[in-house]
């Protein structure tokens, strides 16, 4: 050094010949760093304490590596297709989203911990003043913040222990690979590849085959009792919550049940008065899809899915509880408040020879809420 003064920067010879210590010391001087109290940690080396130290630290990092490794196998491997209540597999399925959770959660916990354990463990205990200055650093500066940085890990005592460094190149690496497995995963499916059999444009409400009949059907609280509606069977100014039923499911305990409860089942069946019916504005392009004073509306709502379930007679509109998103029936049920930005999907319905209330064709767009191509509409025939 140039001087006693240890507020003068040393020349770059002098920096080249210093040692780390004399470097680490010289930053925390021109830092204005006083160092008030300093212990290491293990003076002795290989104690009990030392080692059980170091066997805490190395388990929490193994833990956040296996951690890691689960949350991609489970990504990967588990079960994650939509199940409904009572479906085969729906035990399974249900634990997906909170095995992700509970695996990713723990792997970044683990990793927190072992690092919180390293600074309390393994760092030298110190107490230092600094005084702060403004403006950018010198070289020196720059120089002696790397040897503080390196001494610190060299007094921790790191670079000698195998276990901890290969515990945390094993938690953090596992880590690593899980965080983007979680990001980038959901996208390596093509969700288009079954074309218009896609997930996102299918419900329930979708015939098997052209032509097939699809019933509205009310719940009755018993999966088996197929109780079909009549127009006569709702009030005018009423509304009920329908349900599609298709003959081949009669019987089949399985897929009555899961005309109940698939996300896309539940639609509005709404009879207005008919004085409302006839200030009613249709949509263009589904003008025919009512039946007389009968507007069937889907009730999943568009802004994130919930079940718009509060029917208003005075105002003929539709609230969402989740948001408060309002849907005016009045006018085909477009959003009139709320974050809902779309209108709720209209069924066209009709009545068949035996009377009974049925769909006339599928949605012709896709329900729920919004998602990345999705286009305006489809032709009601393609
Ligand atoms: S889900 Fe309906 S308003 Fe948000």
């Amino acid at each position: 050094m140039s001087s006693g003064d240890p507020k003068q920067n040393p020349t770059p010879e002098e920096l080249a010949n210093m040692s780390q210590d004399e470097l680490a010391k010289l930053g925390a001087n021109l830092d204005d760093v006083d160092v008030i109290y300093r212990r290491n940690r293990w003076p002795i080396k290989g104690s009990k304490a030392e080692k059980r130290a170091e066997r805490q630290i190395a388990f929490w990092f193994a833990l956040a590596g296996l951690s890691g490794l689960a949350f991609v196998a489970i990504f990967v491997f588990w079960p994650w297709e939509y199940r409904t209540v009572g479906e085969e597999g729906y035990a399974l399925y249900s634990l997906t989203t909170p095995l992700y959770g509970l695996t990713f959660g723990l792997s970044i916990l683990s990793i927190g911990i072992a690092v919180v354990l390293i600074a309390k463990k393994m760092i030298p205990e110190e107490i230092a003043v600094q005084q702060r200055h403004d403006g950018p650093s010198e070289e020196v500066d720059q120089r002696t913040t790397v040897a503080l940085l390196r001494d610190a890990y060299d007094t921790s005592t790191i670079g000698r222990r195998g276990m901890i460094k290969w515990s945390a190149a094993f938690g953090i690496g596992a880590f690593a690979v899980a965080a983007p497995v979680g990001l980038v995963g959901g996208m390596v499916k093509n969700p288009w590849a079954d074309r218009d059999d896609s997930a996102l444009w299918r419900s329930l409400w979708t015939p098997d085959y052209p032509g097939e009949t699809i019933y509205l059907r009310r719940d009755t609280g018993r999966i088996t009792d197929v109780a079909l509606i009549r127009p006569e069977d709702i009030d005018a100014g009423g509304m009920e919550t329908v349900f599609p039923f298709k003959e081949s499911w009669r019987g089949d305990h399985d897929a009555l049940l899961k005309s109940f409860r698939h996300e896309y089942s539940a639609v509005m069946l709404i009879h207005l008065r008919a004085e409302d019916a006839n200030r009613a504005v249709r949509r263009e392009g589904q003008e025919t899809f009512n039946y007389g004073n009968f507007f069937a509306y889907s009730k999943i709502c568009t802004h994130l899915a919930c079940p718009t379930s509060l029917y208003e007679q005075q105002t003929q509109r539709i609230l969402c509880p989740c948001h408060q998103s309002q849907f005016d029936v009045m006018q085909y049920a477009k959003p009139v408040f709320g974050p809902a930005t779309r209108a709720l999907p209209q069924l066209p319905i009709t009545v068949n020879e035996e009377g009974y209330m049925v769909a006339n064709g599928d949605f012709i767009e896709p329900l729920g809420p919004a998602f990345w191509e999705r286009p305006g509409y489809r032709n009601l025939e393609s």
